[in-house]
This record gives structure tokens, sequence and C-alpha cells, in this order.
């Protein structure tokens, strides 16, 4: 099996497949096959099924009775920044609370950093990512604030990612302390004309110290207007209108979802809004975990990502979070690695990542383990022994 210009390759011996494919395997939502095998023809998936079936090829890979699983789709990172904040994370340790207001420390540092420092950051954080199975990223800016610190962060993003968001309304500009409104004028105007061709995605940090519910739906409607598509940072730090809001407006997640009423879980349930959970954030802030399963039993779709920033949630590790949404938010270890797969690719409206299934993109991650339960029963283990990216093997 290959084409003229590609070549092809099968992995056979794959004691536990993960299809995300419920018409394939065991039926169940991973649509599991066992002693599988996995084809693929230049950078697509061309053939699953069982090793014995498996057609001829031009390159074979052995995974030696281990699982092979979808590349992690992390839809939720802030990876252009500089600097550092251990004292801070430091302090939280020793009892204090996190706030908003530590995003400052970051935005100084970042203004300052020049273009290679930040693209060096980036790259650095996304190998770190890469050699842990996460094959597709989305990544934001918030760290700059003005018109040319926000527009250089998403042209650096958009060199490494599509999935690159504009998120200018992060915190108020210290620089606007004063005058909110004029930032919220500034970041529906100037910087989103600045921004806007560099990004798919209209971010905003709904909540307490940040951008209010009708600030967040003049910024979101304004970037839509410009053809960016709405996601929300909902419900993080306390309740609040954030959640609502994104189902309002068909935004494609609500991340965070820590505090929620039965009227937000309603919301969800209702409409085609994922949400993101990023137990990263409510482990490195010692806050209470996202309920994960009231929202599944409720039926909302549920995604899980790092958020990866230097303040609230300094991971790029997708195995520890599912780890922990095993550990401490109800999720069972199924419903942990689709979320981490299938469910970062439904937050991004995306059909060609996050399974493994004919003509999806060939994104793989091999586990040095027989099962994907792995991942959550041998917590902090580096158990990602191999990846492949659009059919390319890269870890
Ligand atoms: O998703 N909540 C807002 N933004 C980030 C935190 C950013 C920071 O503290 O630097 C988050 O947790
Ligand atoms: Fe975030």
């Amino acid at each position: 099996m290959s084409s003229t210009s590609t070549s092809s390759t099968v992995i056979t011996n794959i004691a536990t497949l993960v299809t995300n494919d419920p018409s394939l395997g065991d039926r169940s939502p991973l649509g599991l096959i066992q002693d599988a095998a996995v084809v693929i023809d230049g950078d697509r998936i061309a053939w699953t099924g069982e090793t014995s079936k498996a057609p001829a090829t031009d390159n074979r890979v052995d995974a030696g009775g281990r699982a092979v699983l979808p590349g992690f789709v992390d839809s939720h990172s802030h990876l252009v920044f500089a600097g550092d904040r251990t004292q801070e994370f430091n302090a939280r340790m020793s009892g204090r609370a996190y706030s908003a207001g530590g995003i400052r420390t970051t935005v100084a540092a970042t203004r300052a950093a020049s273009d290679g420092e930040l693209e060096a950051n980036l790259t650095r954080y996304l190998d770190e990512a890469l050699r842990q199975g996460t094959t597709t990223f989305e990544t934001k800016s918030g760290y700059g604030l003005t018109v040319a610190d926000e527009s250089r962060a998403l042209r650096i993003a958009a060199a490494h990612t599509d999935e690159v968001t504009y998120l200018g309304a992060h915190i108020v500009s210290p620089d606007y302390a004063d005058d909110p409104a004029a930032y919220v004028s500034l970041v529906t105007g100037e910087m989103l004309n600045a921004c806007a061709p560099h990004a798919r995605w209209i971010d905003v940090f709904c909540e307490k110290g940040a951008f209010d519910g009708d600030q967040a739906r003049a910024i979101l409607t304004a970037g839509r207007a410009k053809g960016l598509h709405p996601r929300i940072h909902a419900n993080q730090l306390s309740y609040g209108p954030g959640v609502q809001l994104a189902v309002e407006l068909d935004a494609a997640s609500a991340d965070h979802c820590t505090h929620l009423t039965d009227a937000d879980v309603d919301a969800l349930a209702s409409g085609a809004t994922v949400a993101t959970l990023l137990p990263g954030a409510e482990f490195s802030t010692r806050a209470q975990w996202p309920d994960a399963r009231r929202l599944l039993d409720a039926g909302v779709t549920v995604a899980l990502s790092t958020d990866c920033n230097p303040g609230s949630s300094f991971t790029s590790s997708v195995p520890f979070c599912i780890a922990l949404a095993v550990r401490d938010m109800g999720m069972t270890p199924d419903e942990a690695v689709w979320a981490a797969t299938a469910g970062g690719a439904a937050a991004l409206r995306r059909d060609d990542v996050g399974r493994v299934a004919v003509g999806a993109r060939a994104d793989l991650v091999l586990l040095d383990a027989p099962s994907h339960v792995h991942l959550a029963y041998r917590p902090g283990v580096p158990l990602v022994r191999g990846v492949w990216r659009r059919g390319a093997r890269v870890v």
C-alpha cells in the first residue's frame, strides 16, 4: 500500500489501539481494538484493524504489545510569554490566594522580551509538550496588551500552530487601569484589526478583576464580526456569566468551568459548547477541582487541556492532567483519555485530529504500557515512547 510520492508504514502488534471511533473494536466511545495494527500513508491514517489482517506496506514498526492512541489535542495554552513566576507559586504554596493580578508580572516581562526570546520560549514548551504526546496545540496572546505586543505574539504563535487565539482581553492593560472602557474600545478596535489576520479564535477572561459579562459580550461580538470564533475563560475563580455567554454565542469552548450553577450545566448540555477542564490550574493554585462527573452525567462534552502558562498552571503535560482528572475530578480513565484527544478536537471544532480513523491525520502516540489506562494508573511516569505527527515519527 503506497501512493507514488509518499511511503506507507504499518505499526503492528499493538496490544490496545484507541481509535475514538465507536463503530470499531469494542464499540465503546474509545473504539478499542485489541491486537491491532495501523497503517500510515503519507500524513494520513490509511487503515486500522487486527494485526493479522494488516495489508503490506513499505515499512513496518513492531509496537511490542504496547498501546497506541491519537496524539493529544491540547486546546488551551498560553505559551507566548517571557519571565518566570516561581516566587508567586512559592507564596501560594505558603497560603496566599491566586488572583488575576499576577498576569501583570508576565505582561511586563513579555513586553521587555525580544521576538527571538519569545519564539525560543514558545518552541521550548512546544517541544516539551510534543515529547509528552501532544500533536495539536492551541496557544494564545494575552501577555502583551498593546497593539504591537499582542499582534507580535500572535504572529510568533502562528508560525508554529494553526490554532491561534487572540486574548487581548486577558486583563485590562495596566496602562488603562483608570479607564477600562477605553481598553475595551482598543481591544475591539485597533488591536482587533491588527490581530485578526494572525488568529482563528478570540478569547476573553470573564472574571472578577478581568472583564464582566457585558464587556466580554462586546469583545467576542466584535471579534466574530472580524471572522474570529469565540471561546471563553469562564467561571474559573468564581460563579459568573461566562459559561452562559459562551453557549449564547456558540463559543467552541467554555474553559475552566470550576464554579457552575445548575443553570450553567443545563446550558452546556443544551448547546454545542465544549466544557474544557484544566486541572493543572486547580493543582497549581490549590483550588477546588471542577466536577467533571457532574458535567458528564448531564451529557456535556468535556475536554481536558493543560492551560500551560507561567502563572496558574506551568505544566505542558497532558498525561499529568489525565491522572489528575481521574484521581480528583470523577472521570474514568477512558473518559479522561477521550477528553484529552477527541474532546480537545471538539473544543477546536476539528474532526481531522483526535481519532485514529481512515483519512484522519496520522498523529499517534505509542505508550510504554499495554493500555491507555496506565496514563492514570502510573502517574508521573514518562510513558510516551513514540510520537508520529502528520505521519512522520518525531519522538
Ligand atoms: O487560564 N485565567 C486566566 N488566564 C490564565 C492564567 C494566566 C496567568 O496567571 O498568567 C489561566 O489560568
Ligand atoms: Fe487559560
